[in-house]
């Protein structure tokens, strides 16, 4: 073992939109949902300061893999946790496709 987690899922949860729709409840249900599948000690689910999105949220990021989620509601996790916790694959339907790398703010007032 070359690191203390296998995975990481970083929720947005304290930039200027994502608390506002909802990243605090799924970060806690994603985190539930990977306690109560017994890999505590192998994914690590964190809340996240702004990832740059605003406005696309609340946003996911997966890491190793680098794969990003948008649009994420409390009643998509039980799928996450099916398909990429548990299943090591990306939620297609979900996934984030930004128009251009970089920040991709579409909330005129954010200032990541
Ligand atoms: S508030 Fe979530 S990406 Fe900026």
């Amino acid at each position: 073992m070359n690191a203390p987690f296998e995975r990481l899922f970083l929720v947005c949860t304290a930039g200027k939109t994502c608390p506002g729709q909802g990243g605090e409840a799924v970060h806690a249900a994603l985190k539930d949902g990977v306690f109560a599948a017994g890999l505590g000690d192998r994914v690590r689910v964190n809340k996240g300061g702004c990832l740059s999105q605003c406005g696309h949220g609340p946003m996911i990021a997966v890491f190793p893999e680098n794969r990003w989620y948008a649009g994420v509601r409390p009643e998509d996790v039980p799928e996450i946790l099916a398909t990429d916790v548990l299943g090591g694959r990306p939620l297609e339907r979900l996934l984030f496709r930004p128009a251009r790398p970089g920040k991709n703010v579409r909330v005129p007032d954010a200032k990541p």
